[in-house]
């Protein structure tokens, strides 16, 4: 049985304040939620204070992001290290703001996805096309194509500890969100890639998560999907109340 993973990706979005509060009434969202976990993913600097706030609540929290090597001289960057120094247990990688915006490569990705399973950390690996690549019929090939670069020749126990976030670009921070069917079919198609690459016990036990636009109103719409196994939320996850949504949404799934 997978459990859900409601997680909220503040993006650059806070400031110190804001983040003080949203973290501050975070635990009270996850009284009686054994089939959900909730993670969220402050900007690196207030990690510090995240592990302060949340530390011994059952939230977990990461980056947003790491630099594809441990340490060195990599001027503004963080490494993978740091975030396990403030009790990081995951990271976002391959999101496609990071992928479209700062033009980060399949290899580039994969070699932090390395370096966050190397040191002990769960990486949330995103994949998703553009409405181009959707509209010319291409969605399998891309999305499966940024899977196998991510997890091919992985060994079987790294593999085992990744989540996988559908994030249709399209979709992000745009309102447009991916109707359930369309979620669903991705997901399926993923889940079907994983069980032909390496088994079916990985492929039904792989959470694969949802993300692009989620909100209180679609939240309950995806997540009763069978493949579509939580939430990666950017927006609505920096409002407490429809954060809060999203949890319950999950919790009586
Ligand atoms: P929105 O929920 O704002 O569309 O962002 C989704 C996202 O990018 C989560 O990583």
């Amino acid at each position: 049985m997978r459990k859900f993973l409601i997680a909220g990706n503040w993006k650059m979005h806070t400031t110190a304040i804001e983040a003080e509060a949203l973290l501050k009434a975070l635990p009270e969202q996850l009284q009686d939620a054994p089939n959900v976990d909730v993670a969220v993913f402050p900007p690196s600097v207030y990690l510090d204070l995240t592990k302060r706030i949340l530390g011994g609540s059952k939230i977990f929290w990461g980056g947003q992001n790491i630099a594809s090597e441990p340490k060195g001289a990599f001027t503004g960057e963080i490494s993978s290290i740091m975030l396990l120094d403030f009790d990081s247990t995951m990271v976002i990688l391959g999101h496609s703001e990071r992928r479209h915006v700062f033009g980060e490569s399949d290899e580039l990705i994969r070699k932090k996805i390395d370096l966050a399973l190397d040191g002990g950390l769960i990486p949330i690996i995103c994949v998703g096309e553009t409405l181009e690549q959707r509209e010319a019929g291409n969605t399998e090939t891309v999305v499966l194509g940024q899977l196998q670069a991510a997890l091919t020749g992985l060994n079987t126990d790294f593999v085992n500890k990744v989540v996988l976030a559908y994030e249709p670009v399209w979709a992000i921070g745009t309102g447009k969100t991916a109707t359930p069917e369309q979620a669903q079919d991705v997901h399926r198609s993923i889940r079907n890639w994983i069980e032909k690459h390496f088994d079916k016990h990985m492929a039904d036990s792989m959470r694969i998560v949802y993300g692009g636009s989620v909100k209180p109103a679609n939240a309950k719409g995806l997540l009763s999907k069978p493949d579509i196994d939580g939430a990666l939320v950017g927006g609505a996850s920096l409002k407490i109340n429809d954060f809060s949504e999203i949890i319950k949404a999950a919790k009586a799934s």
